[in-house]
């Protein structure tokens, strides 16, 4: 199973998902490969924010190793599940999506439907929002797994 991150810069929200996923799907040795990507290219290439790096770190989550890219149509083929951070992530995700599209597309919060609450940007705000961030993702990917095992 191949699971997928998206937000707008691939340099904050969706790397920090990858990055507790992963941790979480290693401690539990489920079958579940993991990428994230952003809606725009500004920081392809790029490495995630710092203070999104030192955030997970204190939490436990090691995020350096991950770099941006654009999410691109072909996701829509590669990936089982596409997981949106916000409600515009969403919207682009359905404009780019092809009509033989084989990923679920779902919202990362709550029950993943379009109407699910959002994970807040943290870009232009303070340390606080880097932290409520880890503390959203951590409880939304025990969620998850917990769903996705019941497939294996
Ligand atoms: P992300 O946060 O979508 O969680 O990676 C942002 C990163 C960069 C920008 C906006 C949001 N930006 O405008 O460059």
């Amino acid at each position: 199973m191949k699971v997928l991150f998206v937000c707008l810069g691939n340099i904050c929200r969706s790397p920090t998902a990858e990055g507790i996923c992963r941790s979480k799907i290693r401690k539990r040795g489920l079958p579940i490969q993991t990428d994230s990507a952003g809606t725009a290219a500004y920081h392809v290439g790029n490495p995630p924010d710092p203070r999104s790096v030192q955030t997970a770190s204190g939490y436990g989550y090691d995020l350096s190793d991950l770099r941006a890219r654009q999410v691109q149509p072909a996701d829509f083929h590669e990936f089982d599940v596409i997981l949106a951070m916000d409600h515009q992530n969403y919207q682009d995700l359905v404009a780019i999506r092809p009509a033989d599209a084989s990923a679920e597309l779902v919202m990362m919060l709550g029950a993943g439907d379009s109407q699910s609450a959002e994970v807040p940007d943290p870009y232009y705000g303070g340390e606080q929002g880097f932290h409520g961030v880890v503390e959203l993702l951590e409880g939304a990917a025990d969620a998850w797994l917990e769903r996705w095992s019941s497939r294996f």
